[in-house]
């Protein structure tokens, strides 16, 4: 569908789709790699992702994070995550399922 919807857009040359686990892709991935993160997948697993979001994200990056307000209690733990690390600075669009934006001092 990904692969479709770059298609119709005309985009092909300039997106690289990739299948793989997000968990292994941000591990792999060199520092400094990211503009943007969206997170969309396995709440439960965000906080153990912090260590190399933080590491892979580029200054001036942005993590995003959706169902910060539709899974409030599901997120609790990577928003305890990212209000326990003093360089990150977060504000929740309140939209729809609430988008948890994260940047970094
Ligand atoms: C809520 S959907 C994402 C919807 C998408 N953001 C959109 O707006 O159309 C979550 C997707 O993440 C995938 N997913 C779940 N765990 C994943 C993981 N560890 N790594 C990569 N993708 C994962 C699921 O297969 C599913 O397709």
């Amino acid at each position: 569908m990904a692969a479709e919807n770059v298609r119709r857009a005309g985009f092909e040359t300039l997106v690289e789709l990739r299948t793989a686990d997000a968990a292994d892709v941000l591990r792999e991935s060199p520092d400094a790699t990211w503009d943007l993160v969206l997170l969309d997948a396995e709440r439960p697993q965000y906080p153990g992702y912090w260590p190399d979001l933080v590491r892979t994200l580029r200054p001036g990056g942005l993590i995003a994070a959706d169902n910060a307000i539709s899974h409030e209690a599901e997120m609790a733990p990577f928003r305890a995550t990212v209000d326990a690390d003093p360089d990150a600075v977060s504000a929740l669009d309140a939209t729809g399922a609430g988008l948890l934006l994260v940047t970094r001092r």
